[in-house]
């Protein structure tokens, strides 16, 4: 008993003091950041039974395509993952995406370079599901000559980050604080105070301006909501398969459960007329 009590004692401080440690560094940024500047948001992609917005996501592409889609690749996705089971565009009528008009209909809005069957010579032509997203520029140096930094790509930026979504809605919205006179003299030309950004300055122009888009769906675009689409389509991006592993994580708890009871009611049997 002593030995048990020993072990949870010790697991629950290893498990307080990972949980302090990662909190820590999901907080990440510089020490002077302005309070608020770093949001913690309630995702509905968190937690054992954590699901996308699919709305949201669907809207957050949109802003993709139409705003982040200029100067960010999404090299890790096919537009056929667009409508795969747990993706934003998924369709029960569809099972298999290649087939869904919806994403034959975004693939096609986007040019691919492919060669020509007859002469070999470089062409373009509309995309189908099964490509990937075109990369935006040819290489790291020409996307720097044009931006000043290489943007990076977007596919997996919210696992890439410490903090993850928080992060990415935060450093969206984090262009409109004050710069503190400490950092005078800091911002170059083609240079911006973000105080979520690492070192607080970003070669990235601010992206997000109140009614820039038109929502298919009629929402509202501000700012707070255009920030939070676009991360949840990007949540949904860096992790494509979350609903399914949930859904599975969940199912082995309850089994596990089950066994347990089993096991204990087996152990009761066995050892019922032993004295002990
Ligand atoms: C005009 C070009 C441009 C557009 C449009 C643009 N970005 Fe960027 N973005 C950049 C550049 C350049 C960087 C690199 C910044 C740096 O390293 O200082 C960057 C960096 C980022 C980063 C990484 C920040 C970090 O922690 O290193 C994220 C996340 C990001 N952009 C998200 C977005 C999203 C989401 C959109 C669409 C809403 C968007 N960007 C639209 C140019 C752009």
């Amino acid at each position: 008993m002593k030995t048990i009590k020993t072990l949870l004692v010790a697991a629950s401080i290893g498990i307080a003091t990972f949980g302090t440690a990662s909190s820590v560094y999901a907080a990440g940024g510089p020490s002077d950041m302005p309070e608020g500047a770093m949001k913690h948001e309630k995702w509905s992609f968190n937690g054992p039974f954590g699901k996308y917005d699919r709305a949201a996501a669907q809207r957050g592409y949109q802003i993709y395509k139409e705003v982040c889609s200029s100067c960010h690749a999404l090299d890790q996705l096919a537009f056929r993952h667009l409508g795969e089971k747990g993706a934003p565009f998924y369709s029960e009528d569809f099972p298999n995406p290649n087939d869904n008009p919806l994403i034959k209909g975004f693939a096609a809005e986007w040019e691919i370079a492919d060669i020509d069957g007859d002469d070999g010579s470089a062409i373009t032509r509309p995309g189908i599901p099964a490509d990937k997203f075109p990369p935006i520029y040819a290489n790291d140096i020409e996307a720097a000559s044009v931006n000043g930094k290489p943007p990076p790509d977007l596919s997996v930026i919210v696992k890439a980050r410490g903090g993850g979504a928080d992060y990415l809605y935060s450093l969206l919205l984090a262009y409109d604080y004050e710069m503190p006179d400490s950092m005078d003299g800091k911002i170059g030309a083609g240079s911006y105070y973000n105080p979520v950004m690492e070192g607080a300055v970003i070669a990235m122009p601010p992206q997000l301006v109140e009614g820039a888009i038109e929502y298919e769906d009629g929402t509202e675009a501000t700012k707070q909501q255009m920030a939070y689409d676009v991360t949840q389509f990007l949540a949904w991006s860096a992790d494509p398969k979350l609903e399914q592993r949930k859904r599975v994580g969940f199912g082995t708890m309850i089994y596990l459960g089950i066994l347990t009871i089993l096991l204990y009611l087996s152990y009761r049997q066995v050892w019922k007329d032993v004295e002990h």
